[in-house]
């Protein structure tokens, strides 16, 4: 039975996501364009420019079945995703953590509330599977962590009400956008700034430098479509020789710079636009 007595709350990301645009909002604001009707994000993650633009048409992909399951539940189940996880949230200690991380959840709903509690508690919000596909991040070190903010997911469940989300690779945003009326944000993995900064190089679905050049030609040809393209990446050379082509803007950001959390310095960012 729920029984919930929900506080109306503004939509926000409902996940902690490696590369999270949230503090970086902010500086994005002047950029995104003014006009637009129909807005793609095809590396979805957390989804933080979505929430912030709140689109009323949006189709929203990822690579990742995991996460991309846990949206459309948010969306069409959310009532049964929260009784769920309020089990974990009553359940939640350190063998516990394991065991639901060995495990996997058998319907959709069970799926998507395990992502969202291992998410909620496990090092960092990191993502990383083994060679066989399976969640592999140790438990975090987090006193009394919030595994169920039910009035948050119902209001983010609101928010994909009338949302088109699927997994897709980000090519398969050539088959949506067309139209000058239409709004492609991409925020990759991004290119390492060094041959060690970026862990996700050695992993399953490494993202390569081919990747990288593939997703420049994506951009200019969807450009050339007069589709307005917006696109975040690290400030090095690679990335500004190409998209030398489009407007490049320097945004700073706060980000740790090594594998030690306490040396975090201001480096900078690039968001590129194509208007
Ligand atoms: C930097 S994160 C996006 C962060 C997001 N903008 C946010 O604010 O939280 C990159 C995302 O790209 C996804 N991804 C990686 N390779 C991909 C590919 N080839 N096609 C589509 N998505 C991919 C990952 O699963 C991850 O969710």
């Amino acid at each position: 039975m729920f029984t919930h007595d929900f506080k109306t709350i503004t939509p926000r990301p409902f996940l902690k996501w490696a590369g999270g645009k949230g503090k970086l909002i902010q500086q994005y604001i002047p950029y995104f364009p003014t006009d637009f009707k129909n807005y793609y994000e095809p590396f979805l993650g957390g989804g933080a420019v979505f929430f912030h633009l709140l689109p009323a048409h949006s189709i929203l992909t990822d690579i990742n079945p995991e996460l991309i399951n846990a949206y459309r539940c948010v969306r069409d189940q959310v009532e049964q995703v929260i009784l769920i996880l309020e089990k974990h949230q009553s359940k939640h200690h350190k063998e516990y953590y394991y065991e639901v991380r060995s495990g996997a959840g058998t319907s959709d709903v069970e799926r998507a509330a395990r992502f969202i509690y291992l998410n909620k508690t496990c090092f960092n919000g990191l993502y990383r599977e083994n060679s066989k596909g399976a969640f592999n991040v140790p438990i975090g070190q987090y006193k009394n962590p919030t595994i169920c903010n039910a009035d948050l997911l119902c209001s983010v469940s609101a928010a994909l009400k009338n949302t088109q989300i699927e997994v897709r690779p980000f090519d398969a945003v050539v088959n949506y956008a067309k139209i000058g009326t239409d709004f492609v944000y991409f925020d990759p993995p991004y290119y390492p700034l060094s041959p060690t900064s970026n862990f996700t190089a050695y992993s399953r679905n490494a993202f390569t430098e081919t990747d990288q050049i593939k997703l420049k030609d994506i951009f200019a040809k969807l450009a050339t479509l007069g589709v307005k393209v917006m696109l975040s990446n690290s400030d090095c050379l690679f990335i500004r020789e190409l998209y030398k082509d489009f407007n490049i803007h320097t945004i700073s950001a706060a980000r740790a710079i090594n594998s030690k959390g306490s040396k975090r310095g201001k480096i900078a960012e690039v968001l590129v636009t194509s208007y």
